[in-house]
């Protein structure tokens, strides 16, 4: 397929009749795509670049390196982050914004600001006390598959049934129904209800809250999971066109680290992650080998995967219009 078609379908899902498919294979390994992708999304995007707490030590820094532009975060004596672009040389800085420790880079100078559109995600986490989660596990993985292939999948939990059914699927069952709400062309949040809800939190949290898993998606590439005590944020930045980097970390709530052993809280969700994105891993890689096969075709979308749709129209966004 030509980017003129590969664009023309992705126009498709802007329109209300958006058809219930996946992508075309050709989607997910096409070069013209990529490059289309390299500037139009990864060089105007707003890209998770990890936690803020990391850079509290002196001399530490956030790097983020979508498609080989690499983008480095730091602190500066005054408390200000700064963003610049490596090799540095003329490039004007990349935009750098905070938001509830979390942080995140635009290679866009002029990029229009992230906050206002994490307004209402900010109101609706409020009991969750983002801003004085702390980090206890973290990991940094290359899978090998299209990034975009890695970011649907982390847009619906129907795949738990097959790649997750002795782990993921017991805590969020895969036949639960996901309440996906489109945000802004940045941001979607996805509701998916806990098999049972969490008995007791440190947190006072309401019943529902108890019972729901929180998802925020920032497209293209970050998201963060709020469950209980803890939120889960991961960032899936292309290295190339069929590999991606995947890094994460844990954060909990300080009153609900009181007399916890940290290191073992550590291993514990070190280990517990390892397990979850290894099922991922394979799963994916898998499929990046059948897109690759030129019997491929496109895949129903189920009812169950409305937030599929919701990334493939922050896609065609991106990608379709100026
Ligand atoms: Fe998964």
């Amino acid at each position: 397929m030509t980017l003129t078609e590969l664009l023309a379908e992705l126009a498709g899902y802007l329109e209300p009749d958006a058809p219930e498919l996946s992508l075309s294979p050709a989607a997910f390994t096409s070069t013209e795509l990529w490059r289309a992708e390299r500037e139009r999304v990864f060089g105007r995007s707003w890209l998770l670049a990890g936690h803020a707490s990391e850079l509290d030590v002196p001399g530490r820094s956030l790097t983020v390196s979508p498609a080989g532009r690499t983008v480095t975060v730091s602190r500066g004596a005054d408390g200000a982050l700064r963003a610049r672009s490596a090799p540095g040389g003329h490039r004007p800085a990349p935009a750098v914004e905070e938001w509830r420790g979390f942080v995140f880079v635009n290679p866009d100078p002029d990029a229009e600001p992230l906050g206002p559109h994490l307004r209402r995600i900010g109101e609706e986490l409020d009991a969750y006390r983002l801003p004085e989660m702390t980090p206890i596990a973290g990991w940094t993985e290359e899978w090998r598959c299209n990034w975009k292939i890695a970011v649907q999948n982390a847009h619906e939990n129907y795949h738990a049934m097959g790649l997750h059914p002795t782990t993921v699927a017991l805590i969020t069952p895969p036949g639960g129904a996901m309440e996906v709400r489109t945000e802004s062309p940045w941001v979607t949040r996805l509701l998916s209800p806990f098999r049972e809800p969490l008995a007791a939190t440190a947190l006072p949290l309401s019943a529902e809250q108890r019972a729901t898993m929180y998802n925020c998606a920032v497209f293209p590439c970050g998201s963060l999971a709020a469950f209980g005590d803890s939120v889960v944020w991961i960032t899936m930045t292309p290295l190339t066109i069929d590999r991606v980097e995947v890094r994460g970390g844990v954060l909990m709530h300080p009153s609900a680290l009181e007399g916890q052993d940290r290191d073992a809280l550590r291993e514990q969700n070190e280990e517990g992650a390892a397990v979850v994105n290894r099922e991922d891993r394979l799963g994916l890689e898998a499929v990046q080998r059948v897109v690759g096969s030129r019997f491929a075709e496109r895949g129903h979308l189920s009812p169950k995967e409305p937030g599929v749709t919701a990334f493939y129209r922050s896609l065609a966004r991106a990608l379709v219009t100026d």
